[in-house]
């Protein structure tokens, strides 16, 4: 359940992300809204699975590892995507960055979820 709610979350980040990609500035306020929602309330989602992880048993090293990556990632994603909507004329870096940073996301919380599935 927890893996089908975050995987829908991502789908839903990614299409609207694209469709603000494609649609290009200025971005649709309401897309974009949508889009930053997901974003928090997926963000919200992991931080509450992994606090309930941690309750049933301290984090091992590696998932402790997998988490703290994932979260500078998602960190990451969030600037780069706050910069992207908030500036015009922003060297194209900064677009690649944010698509680079969201599929390492999504790399790394599949690895978070690998590392305790045995739990
Ligand atoms: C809450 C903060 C965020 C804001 C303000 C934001 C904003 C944006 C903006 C403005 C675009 C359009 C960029 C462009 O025209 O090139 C975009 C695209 C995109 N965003 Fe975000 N974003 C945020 C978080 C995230 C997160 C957390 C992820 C994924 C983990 C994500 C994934 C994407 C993807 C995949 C695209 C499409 C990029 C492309 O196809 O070039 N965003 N975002």
């Amino acid at each position: 359940m927890k893996i089908v709610v975050t995987v829908v979350g991502f789908v839903l980040i990614f299409l609207t992300g694209y469709w603000l990609y494609r649609v290009g500035q200025p971005f649709n306020a309401g897309m974009l809204t949508l889009h930053k929602l997901i974003s928090v309330a997926a963000i919200v989602y992991l931080v509450v699975i992994v606090l309930n992880i941690n309750k049933m048993a301290p984090l091992s090293k590696g998932e402790l590892i997998a988490c703290i990556i994932t979260g500078l990632l998602l960190l990451g994603a969030v600037v780069t995507g706050g910069v992207l909507s908030a500036a015009k004329n922003l060297p194209a870096v900064v677009q690649t960055l944010h698509k680079v940073l969201s599929i390492l996301t999504v790399l790394s919380t599949v690895a978070m979820f690998l590392f305790s599935r045995r739990r």
